[in-house]
């Protein structure tokens, strides 16, 4: 039963279990020598805390509002790609396991079922992640059905104008659905700042994100072209190798956006302390990539919800002991820089990787 799981590392060997070693390595491989993806965690392991004493903290409340819902915590799930490697209902069981928490789901253009079917999949609102793969037809017609699919906001990634190399799945010769037979590059490797100046057009006034900024610059210019959700992410360190991780970057997107535009973070995220920390950056919500696969593979659409539910329970603690709270009271006094104790990994933020158990 996933209610009996009582970690998020315990979910994580559950997968571990299920998967084939081509899904696993899809799922938690990044690019190259994984210095982003390492970077990720070095990111958060690095940020120490300085809890305030003799605080009344016998009610502490996590949930934020984001896009006008109520949000259990504030993390979402980020979009995944190719979800039905994890579970067979795919993107639809994500959306069950987040409404039946409290969260809100992005749903990746490239996962299965369609966008139709993952938008009625929950009552909750969601969020469409587009990666541009066709003319301008092709985008007014899938920008078309995402309106008319009632989605709340439209994400363009644009961290992967080239698909990466990444060397786990490449050698374990494994390529996820999407890669079997991959669309014409020259979309995604052509996009401007012009391109999404037309999608935002089509889109209309609705909520519109960028997902996949890292430099201040870039925020500044997204904020120019109406993004109104600067979207900061590495990809999970599967794109570019070698960039800084994605809590590293928080101070110069937020100076750079000077409360012009709300700010979503993902790329290492992994526990409760995590996203008190990214809180305390300056984001709005965390957003959930590999531990939202884990969590599906491990144990489908309830898997999704324990996981989020020890997220809820590891913020609530944290914030006890904190001295905080709300969300809200989560600012940047209550994060130092502190020495890293443990080499990052893309496991880090528990005691051993689940491979390194089973030996
Ligand atoms: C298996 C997998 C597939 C992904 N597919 C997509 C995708 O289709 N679209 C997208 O914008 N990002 C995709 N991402 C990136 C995530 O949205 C997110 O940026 C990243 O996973 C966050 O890092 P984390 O895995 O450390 O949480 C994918 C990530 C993973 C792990």
């Amino acid at each position: 039963m996933a209610r009996d799981f009582v970690s998020n590392d315990e979910i994580i060997q559950e997968a571990y279990r299920r998967l084939s070693q081509g899904a696993w390595d899809y799922l938690v491989g990044g690019s190259e020598s994984e210095t982003s993806m390492r970077r990720n965690r070095h990111g958060f392991d690095r940020i120490a805390f300085r809890p305030r004493i003799l605080v009344d903290v016998a009610n502490v409340d996590p949930s934020t509002t984001f896009l006008g819902q109520q949000l259990r915590i504030p993390a979402i799930l980020a979009p995944v790609g190719s979800l039905q490697e994890f579970d067979p209902d795919g993107g639809a069981a994500a959306a069950r396991g987040a409404t039946a928490f409290g969260t809100m789901q992005a749903v990746s253009s490239v996962t299965m079922p369609s966008l139709e079917e993952i938008a009625t999949a929950s009552a909750t609102p969601k969020i469409f992640q587009l990666y541009v793969q066709g003319d301008r037809e092709w985008t007014r017609d899938i920008v078309g059905r995402v309106k008319q699919a009632g989605y709340a906001a439209l994400a363009i990634t644009v961290d992967v104008a080239r698909y990466s190399r990444r060397e786990r799945q490449m050698v374990t010769r494994y390529a996820p659905p999407t890669r079997r037979e991959p669309p014409d590059p020259k979309w995604r490797a052509s996009l401007t700042w012009d391109t999404l100046d037309e999608i935002r057009e089509m889109w209309g006034d609705g909520p519109f994100m960028l997902k996949g900024v890292m430099t201040g610059e870039d925020a500044a210019l997204a904020v120019q072209h109406g993004v109104d959700y600067v979207w900061v992410s590495n990809h999970g360190g599967r794109q570019l190798d070698h960039t800084l991780g994605s809590a590293e970057v928080m101070p110069e997107i937020v100076q750079a956006v000077a409360g012009r535009a709300r700010i979503i973070l993902d790329s290492g995220v992994q526990r409760g302390s995590d996203i008190i920390k990214a809180i305390a950056l300056g984001a709005d919500v965390v957003a959930l990539g590999k531990l939202q696969g884990w969590a599906l593979a491990a144990a489908g659409a309830e898997g999704v919800t324990r996981m989020l539910e020890i997220l809820e329970d590891e913020m609530i603690v944290s914030m006890g002991l904190m001295g905080v709270t709300k969300v809200d009271q989560i600012t940047s006094s209550y994060i130092c820089e502190g020495e890293t104790v443990t080499p990052a990994h893309e496991m880090s933020a528990w005691v051993n990787k689940p491979q390194d158990r089973f030996v």
